[in-house]
C-alpha cells in the first residue's frame, strides 16, 4: 500500500471492473444499439452429413420485415463461401455442396427485428440427401468411411495430419528392458468452454468511408482484424474490431465464426448495421468445443517406482473442418509437456488427427493450447502405475517429481521449464490436506464397505505464447506491444493488446505500472478491446496475458520511469548517475529529501524544463515484448470424494490445490482465476460431455443436458502458495488463468477411482456421471 491507502504495488485489491460489472453497467456486444440496426439469423443444418440438393429462399425473401437473404451462393459471388481456419484449413461460411456437422451454417437472413430474422429461417426450403456420418473418430479412417472432406482436392480419406514428438527408439528400447509396464486407454471427452455470454457480431459498414467496425466478443481483436483484411481484401486501416466486455472466453472466442463474416457482408449488402447474436443451444452445437483426444499412455517403470520412460498414442477428433487454435508449428498444440512434471529419461508421443461429422474447434479451453490433456495423460498414468506397484500416488509423485536444483530444466521433447521446487509444492499440498490422517480415515471406511477416494495430481503448464522464432498462429508472430502515456499531472494510460474476459486485466496491469512507477493503481487507465486505441499484439488465450502484455507493460513502464530519470537530473541539477530510484521517487544517492515522484517528474516533463540535448519532453513510451521463453506454473493438489456405491452419486468433499505462478500481482485475482478453474475441473470430470447420437444428433445442446458446475458442486476451496518467480519474465510472474482447470480433473478422477479401487477398478473415463460409477461399480465388481 502507499499513503494514503492507495495501491501503489502488487498486492489484494478490489478489481476496477467490479464497479460496472457488480451494477450491471457493463457493455457487451448485445447492448451495442445503433441508429437503423438491422437484426440477422442463421439457418442450421439439421444433418450431421448431407448433400445440399436446393436451398430456395424466394417465401423468405417475401417476408415483409426481411431485408436480405443470404446463402452459400450468394458468398461464393464475392468469393467469400469458404474462410480459412485458426489450422491452415478451409471452413465454410455458409455451405454450398455440402453439410459437415449438425447445426453447420446453411443461410443468413437480415431482417427489421430479430423475431422476424428467426420467422423467415423457417421460410427457407433447403432439400438435403442425407449421407452416412462418420461420428466415432476410432472409425474415421476405416477403408469405406464416408469421406466428410471432398471439397479438398484429392482427398480420399479422413485423415489431417500425424505428428510425433520425443525419441521413439530410445524409449522403445526403455520399454524393452523394463521392470515394469503399464498401459491404459482413456479418452478426454468433447466438451465446451459455455462461456456464459454465446458469440456474436454487430457489422457496420460505413459506404462513404469505406469503413468497417465490428463489434465482437473476441479474445483476439488484432488478429480478427488482419484475418478480415486478408481474407475480404479490405484495407486493414479500414478496419476497427472492438471487443467490449465480455462474458467470458475460455478459448472459445479466440476463432472467427461464420456468424461474424455473415454479419459483415450482412452489412455491406444492406448498408446498415447489422447484430448477430447467437442463442445457447447455437454457441454449443456450433462454435469450437475442447479436448476430444482418445489417448493411450503407457509407462516403463523400475519395481521401486522409479519411472524410465513413458509413451502415448492419440487419435484427435477435430470435426468437420480443422479449426483448432494452435501456433502453425504444434498442430497438437502443447501437448509435448505430456512427460509432466517427472524426471523421466525418455518420451515418445505420435498424434493423429481425422475429420468427423462434428462442429470445428479443438479450441484451448481454459488452457495452454493441448496442455490439459497432457496433463491428464500423465497423472492418471501415474496413478495406474502406482496401482500396479501398489505403492502410495503421493509418495510415488515425491519419488519422481523434478528436484529445484534440476532447472531450468529440457524436457524429453524440448521444452525448457523455467524454474520450480516441485517436491515442496506437493508436501505443502500434502500437509494442509492432513493426508495421513486421510489415509487412515479411507483405511477404516473401507473397512466398513464406504467409498472415500483421494486423489492427487501434480501438474506443469507452459503458458506465454510465444517466442516469435518457434510461435505463431497464421504466420502472425506472438509478440505483445504495449503503449504508455503519462499526462502532465502524473495519471497515466495504458494502452494493451490483450483482452480480458473477466480477468482483471484492467486491475492486475494498472498495478504493474503502479510498482514500476510508483504511482497508485487507481491513478492508470488501461485501455484494451478496440484496435483504433491500442497496439498490435495477439490477444488473450492461454494464459498468455501475464506472461506476455503484462512483461509489455512492466518494461514500457521501465522505459518511462528510464526517461523520467533523465527529467528528475536536470530538475535537481545533478547527473543522472548520481540518482537512485527508492520508494516510487527519483532522489540524488543518499539524500532521500530531495526524491522527486512521478507526477512532479511528469509535470516538469511537459514545462519548460531544460533538458539535455537530445532528450525529448513528455513522458510516453512504446515497446513490443517478445518472450525469451514461455512460463511454468506448477501445482499440486488434492481431491477428497465421497462415492454412494447404491447411486453411483460422487461429491467432493475437500479439494486443496497449491499453485505456483511465480509472483502474484493480485493474490485476490489469482485466487479467484484459481476457484473458477476448480470449479470448471469439477465439471468435466463428473459432468460434461458434448455427446453424440450415431447420426451425429447432438446430446448436449442445452444448459438441460451439457451441466456446468455450480456452488452445489463444489467444496470450500483450500488453497496454498509457493512463489517460484519465472527468471525470463521482468516481474518473475507465471500466467495462473488456467492452471486449476488444467491440473484439476485429474485429481478428482484419480479421487473416484482411487473411491472405487475395492472392485478392482485402474481407470474411468470422464465424466464420472452417477450414472457411469454405476456402471462403473456394477459392470465390473471384481475386475482386476
Ligand atoms: O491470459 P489470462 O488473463 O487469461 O491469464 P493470466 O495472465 O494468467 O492472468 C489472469 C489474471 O490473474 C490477470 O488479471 C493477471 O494479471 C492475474 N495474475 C496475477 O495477478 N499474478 C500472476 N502471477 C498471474 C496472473
Amino acid at each position: 500500500m502507499g499513503r494514503g491507502g492507495e495501491q501503489m504495488s502488487f498486492g489484494r485489491m478490489h478489481r476496477k471492473e467490479d464497479a460496472r460489472f457488480i451494477r450491471g453497467r457493463g457493455t457487451y456486444t448485445d447492448d451495442v444499439r445503433l441508429p437503423g440496426m438491422l437484426y440477422g439469423a442463421i439457418l442450421r443444418s439439421p444433418h450431421a452429413h448431407a448433400r445440399i440438393v436446393s436451398v430456395d429462399t424466394s417465401a423468405a425473401e417475401a417476408h415483409p420485415k426481411v431485408r436480405a437473404v443470404i446463402t452459400g451462393q450468394t458468398l461464393a459471388g464475392l468469393n467469400l463461401a469458404w474462410m480459412p481456419t485458426l489450422s491452415n484449413d478451409i471452413q465454410a461460411v455458409l455451405a454450398t455442396d455440402k453439410v459437415r456437422f449438425q447445426g453447420q451454417e446453411v443461410a443468413f437472413v437480415v431482417a427489421e427485428d430479430p423475431y422476424s430474422a428467426r420467422d423467415a429461417l423457417e421460410l427457407i426450403d433447403v432439400d438435403y440427401e442425407p449421407l452416412d456420418a462418420v461420428i466415432d473418430a476410432r472409425k474415421a479412417l476405416d477403408p469405406g468411411a464416408p469421406v466428410i472432406r471432398d471439397d479438398l482436392e484429392g482427398r480420399t480419406g479422413n485423415h489431417i495430419f500425424d505428428w510425433e514428438a520425443g525419441d521413439r527408439a530410445r524409449t522403445d528400447a526403455v520399454f524393452e528392458r523394463a521392470e515394469v509396464t503399464v498401459a491404459q486407454d482413456m479418452l478426454y471427452p468433447r466438451v465446451h468452454p459455455a462461456p456464459l455470454e454465446t458469440c456474436g457480431a454487430v457489422a457496420d459498414f460505413d459506404k462513404v468511408t469505406g469503413k468497417l467496425t465490428v463489434w465482437c466478443p473476441t479474445q483476439a481483436p488484432h488478429a480478427h482484424r488482419t484475418l478480415y483484411a486478408m481474407v475480404a481484401g479490405l484495407p486493414e486501416h479500414k478496419i476497427r474490431v472492438i471487443s467490449p466486455d465480455i462474458g467470458g472466453g475460455f478459448g472459445g472466442k479466440v476463432g472467427i465464426y461464420p456468424g461474424y463474416v455473415c454479419a459483415i457482408v450482412g452489412s455491406i449488402v444492406t448498408g446498415k448495421p447489422v447484430k448477430w447474436m447467437e442463442d445457447r443451444s447455437e454457441n454449443l452445437m456450433s462454435t469450437a468445443f475442447a479436448r476430444d483426444y482418445h489417448m493411450r499412455g503407457e509407462i516403463a517403470a523400475t519395481r521401486d517406482g522409479r519411472i524410465q520412460g513413458i509413451r502415448v498414442k492419440v487419435l484427435a477428433d477435430h470435426g468437420a473442418f480443422n479449426g483448432t487454435a494452435q501456433p502453425t508449428k504444434f498442430p497438437a498444440g502443447f501437448f509435448h509437456v505430456f512427460s509432466g512434471s517427472y524426471d523421466i529419461e525418455t518420451a515418445h508421443c505420435e498424434v493423429t488427427g481425422v475429420y468427423t461429422n462434428k462442429a470445428p474447434g479443438g479450441v484451448a479451453y481454459a488452457c495452454s493450447f493441448r496442455v490439459t490433456e497432457a496433463v491428464y495423460l500423465v497423472e492418471r498414468m501415474v496413478d495406474v502405475l502406482a496401482a500396479e506397484l501398489g505403492m502410495d500416488p503421493a509418495e510415488l509423485r515425491l519419488r519422481n517429481l523434478l528436484k529445484p536444483e534440476q532447472f531450468p530444466y529440457t524436457s524429453p521433447t524440448g521444452w525448457e521449464y523455467d524454474s520450480g521446487d516441485y517436491p515442496k509444492a506437493l508436501r505443502l499440498a500434502m500437509d494442509l490436506a492432513g493426508y495421513d490422517k486421510l489415509r487412515a480415515e479411507q483405511a477404516d471406511k473401507r473397512a466398513r464397505g464406504e467409498l472415500m477416494g483421494i486423489g492427487v495430481s501434480f501438474f506443469t503448464e507452459a503458458v506465454g505464447a510465444g517466442p516469435r522464432k518457434h510461435m505463431d498462429i497464421l504466420g502472425l508472430g506472438m509478440a505483445d506491444g504495449a503503449e504508455l502515456r503519462v499526462h502532465p499531472t502524473g495519471k497515466a494510460v495504458l494502452r494493451v493488446s490483450c483482452q480480458s474476459q473477466g480477468q482483471g486485466h484492467e486491475t492486475t496491469f494498472a498495478q504493474i505500472v503502479g510498482q514500476e512507477l510508483g504511482i497508485p493503481a487507481d491513478d492508470v487507465e488501461v485501455v484494451h478491446g478496440d484496435t483504433d486505441q491500442t497496439p498490435f499484439g495477439l490477444g488473450t488465450y492461454g494464459s498468455r496475458s501475464t506472461p506476455v502484455s503484462g512483461a509489455a507493460t512492466a518494461i514500457v513502464a521501465r522505459k518511462v520511469r528510464d526517461r523520467a530519470k533523465i527529467v528528475a537530473a536536470a530538475m535537481l541539477e545533478a547527473s543522472p548517475d548520481d540518482l537512485e530510484w527508492a520508494d516510487g521517487r527519483w532522489s540524488v544517492v543518499g539524500d532521500p529529501s530531495t526524491g522527486k515522484s512521478l507526477a512532479e517528474i511528469a509535470l516538469a516533463a511537459h514545462s519548460n524544463l531544460e533538458l539535455p540535448e537530445g532528450v525529448e519532453g513528455h513522458l510516453d513510451a512504446v515497446t513490443v515484448y517478445n518472450p525469451p521463453n514461455l512460463t511454468y506454473p506448477f501445482g499440486a493438489y488434492i481431491c477428497v470424494v465421497d462415492v454412494d456405491p447404491g447411486t453411483g452419486q460422487v461429491k467432493v468433499r475437500r479439494f486443496v490445490a497449491v499453485d505456483d505462478c511465480g509472483v502474484r500481482i493480485n493474490p485476490m485475482i489469482v485466487e479467484g482465476q484459481i476457484h473458477g478453474g476448480l470449479a470448471d475441473g469439477v465439471g468435466m470430470a463428473l459432468m460434461q460431455v458434448m455427446a453424440f447420437d450415431e447420426d451425429g444428433n447432438h446430446l448436449g445442446a442445452s444448459f438441460m443436458d451439457y451441466l456446468l458446475p455450480t456452488s452445489m458442486e463444489c467444496p470450500s476451496w483450500e488453497l496454498g502458495e509457493t512463489v517460484t518467480p519465472s527468471p525470463t519474465h521482468p516481474i518473475g510472474a507465471k500466467g495462473v488463468g488456467e492452471s486449476a482447470t488444467v491440473g484439476s480433473p485429474a485429481a478428482v478422477v484419480n479421487a473416484v477411482v482411487d473411491a472405487l479401487a475395492p472392485y478392482g477398478v485402474r481407470h474411468a473415463d470422464m465424466p464420472l456421471t452417477p450414472a457411469n460409477v454405476w456402471r462403473v461399480v456394477n459392470g465390473n465388481p471384481f475386475r482386476t
